[in-house]
């Protein structure tokens, strides 16, 4: 467990003295579905988006203000100017270069971690105590050199990671084995990217664990065959809606949603994001995701899954691809 930060202000909810505000930086296709995803689901009573572009910005605060009748209490608001992001209790950086058609995540370091280094001390000196979610790819990799670019305490920032892969491959499970989603648990580890790896040996059905899943009527079992054929689709489905749409944004929107909310509402909730790790299977010193503890006081522990032999070798490859890049980097 990392040091708490106890001094920083207490979260009250709406009604009490304080409500709470969450910022979104970055008015692209993820940040404006993600303030959308947010005041749907009333994760914060304030959302705060802010862009550079100011018509942009304006024009989608605007449209997402105009449906604010039919939300759950909530106020929103859009600017060019960083100080719409002062006193945000969560900060959800989704501002950066936009991966296209063939492009990895990777491809998108250079121009992503000179604009975090310009933004952040903008939003820490209107924002200091907000627990920071980078979303911005490579994920892993703008994460580490946030922290050191920030000097913020590893609770304080983190990476959204694989919440949203592990969601695909719960998906997929759940379609395959015909049950409903909410019951699988199973986690995507290591790079939010290409060198992420299923934690099979800890996945199970309603407490079943999945490779004893012998099947439900009408369906069969899930073979090592089906889960190499999901685990590919987990990894390449990014690439694939991105080749017909331009760019992920729902799925990404709503696992933010759910970062923002763990933190907001002290859910102390189970969550694959991106931290740094000191020695995790003797991996230190590169943000990756396992599952780990995510509340009040940001992402405060992680847990100590038990990994197969498999497991554990593709961790610490996706550990050792991620810091080769970083180095690249200077970080
Ligand atoms: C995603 O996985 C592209 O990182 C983005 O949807």
């Amino acid at each position: 467990v990392e040091q708490l930060d106890t001094a920083r202000p207490e979260i009250r909810p709406a009604g009490g003295r304080r409500t709470t505000k969450v910022a979104v930086v970055g008015a692209g296709a993820v940040g404006s579905t993600m303030a959308y995803a947010a005041l749907m689901r009333g994760s914060a009573r304030t959302v705060a988006l802010y862009d550079i572009n100011k018509a942009k910005v304006e024009a989608e605060a605007l449209d997402l203000a105009h449906g604010i009748q039919f939300m759950p209490m909530a106020e929103v608001v859009g600017s060019d100017d960083v100080a719409v992001c002062t006193d945000a209790d969560v900060i959800m950086i989704t501002a950066g270069a936009k991966q296209k058609p063939g492009q990895t995540r990777i491809d998108l370091a250079e121009a992503t971690i000179g604009l975090v280094s310009k933004i952040l001390p903008e939003l820490l000196a209107v924002a200091p105590d907000a627990t920071y979610v980078m979303v911005t790819n490579p994920v892993d990799i703008v994460t580490y050199a946030a922290l050191k670019i920030s000097g913020l305490p590893p609770t304080q920032l983190f990476g959204s990671g694989t919440v949203l892969d592990s969601s695909r491959l719960r998906y997929l499970i759940a379609e395959h084995c015909g049950v409903a989603v909410q019951n699988v648990h199973a986690y995507m580890a290591g790079e939010h990217g290409d060198s992420e790896i299923p934690l099979w040996s800890s996945a199970s059905i309603g407490g079943v664990p999945l490779l004893d899943w012998t099947g439900i009527e009408g369906r069969g079992p899930l073979t090592s065959a089906d889960r190499d054929e999901i685990a590919h689709e987990v990894v390449n489905s990014a690439y694939r809606i991105i080749e017909g749409k331009g760019a992920t944004n729902y799925a990404v929107a709503l696992a933010g949603s759910r970062i923002i909310e763990a933190v907001l509402n002290d859910e102390n909730r189970v969550l694959p994001v991106s931290t740094l790790l000191d020695d995790y299977y003797g991996i230190s010193d590169i943000c990756l995701s396992v599952p780990s503890i995510v509340g009040r006081h940001g992402c405060t522990d992680r847990l100590a899954v038990p990994l197969s032999p498999v497991e554990i070798k593709g961790l610490q490859h996706s550990a050792n691809s991620l810091r080769s890049v970083a180095r690249k980097f200077g970080y």
